[in-house]
Formats: structure tokens, sequence, C-alpha cells
């Protein structure tokens, strides 16, 4: 089952970030910093958690972001399925989740920027659209 996150989600939103960092190599990030961020993105109704047994196993956080000269980007800034809730699906729906997102707010693409050169991300994300442009994978979206 995916859902829009609560602020009650903040507790196990910080639990899956702090393993998703660990995972990423343990990258330095201040906690603080990004409860400061995520708090807004949950307000505004831009995260959604994914659960297995009732539990929040999974989340995707986004942010539309302008863009010098035209529609804005949605930036899917976070997206992390718990390592014992992979290969159920979850992920494709948090992603499907996303791209509804950048339409509905008329953005011009959805782009991922964590971990693109990882040939398991790319396998999960190419079959949705997204293709490799630098060091992102963009999907364009089609206006109206
Ligand atoms: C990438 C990630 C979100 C996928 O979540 P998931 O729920 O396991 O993915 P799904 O079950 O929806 O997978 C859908 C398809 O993507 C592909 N895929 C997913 N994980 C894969 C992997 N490790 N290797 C190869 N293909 C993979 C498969 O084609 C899969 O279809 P299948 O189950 O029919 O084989 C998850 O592995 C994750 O959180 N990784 C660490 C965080 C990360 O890299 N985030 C950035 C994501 S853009």
């Amino acid at each position: 089952m995916i859902r829009p996150a609560a602020a009650a989600d903040l507790p196990a939103l910080r639990a899956l970030w702090e393993r998703y960092r660990e995972e990423a190599g343990g990258l330095q990030e201040d906690p603080a910093a990004w409860q400061q961020w995520m708090l807004p993105r949950i307000s505004a109704g831009d995260v959604r958690v994914g659960l297995v047994e009732r539990r929040v196993a999974a989340y995707v956080a986004w942010q539309a972001l302008p863009v010098a000269d035209g529609p804005r980007d949605l930036r899917i800034v976070e997206l992390y399925v718990h390592p014992d809730g992979r290969g159920q699906r979850i992920g494709s729906g948090l992603l499907a989740r996303a791209i509804d997102a950048a339409r509905q707010r008329s953005c011009g693409r959805a782009v991922l920027t964590s971990n693109v050169h990882d040939g398991a991300v790319r396998a999960f994300a190419v079959p949705f659209g997204f293709a490799l442009d630098g060091d992102a994978l963009v999907l364009p979206l089609r206006q109206g």
C-alpha cells in the first residue's frame, strides 16, 4: 500500500533515510537539515510512503523546481525501499506516483539524480521511459 506521508511518519522516514545514507557510503549529511527540508515536502504533498505489513518500508520525496526557460522539473530527490521490501514492485509504485505528480503539476520533465550510474537503478527506471542525460535520468513529459 502506498499513501501520502504525514508528519507522524517522520521518525520512520528518518530511520529509512539513515539506512539510505549508510547504503550510499555513509555520506555526511546533517539530519536536522534533512528534517527541515522534509517537513515542508510532507506538508506540500510531495512525499509518499510504501507500507509492508503496516510499517513504513519505503518512501519517495520530490520537489518541483524552476528551470530557466521552460516548465518546472519534478526532481525526485529521494526514493528508497528498505532491502527487506525490495522486489515487490513498491519502488515502481512510488516512481509512478512521482510521475503522476509531475503531470498534475504540468512539469516538463521528471528527473532522477541519485545513483543514476548504478545499473540496477537504470534497469528500474528505463522501463518508465527515463533516459540518461549527463548525471541524471530524465523522463520528458508531454504537456496537455
Ligand atoms: C531502486 C529501488 C528503488 C527499486 O525498488 P524495488 O521496490 O525493489 O523495485 P521494483 O520491485 O519496483 O522493481 C521493478 C523492476 O525494476 C528492475 N529492478 C529493480 N531492482 C533491480 C536490481 N537490483 N537489479 C536489476 N533490476 C532491478 C527490475 O526490472 C524490476 O522488475 P522485476 O521485479 O519484474 O524484475 C531499490 O532497490 C532501492 O531503494 N535502492 C536503493 C536506493 C536507490 O538507489 N535509490 C535511487 C533510486 S532511483
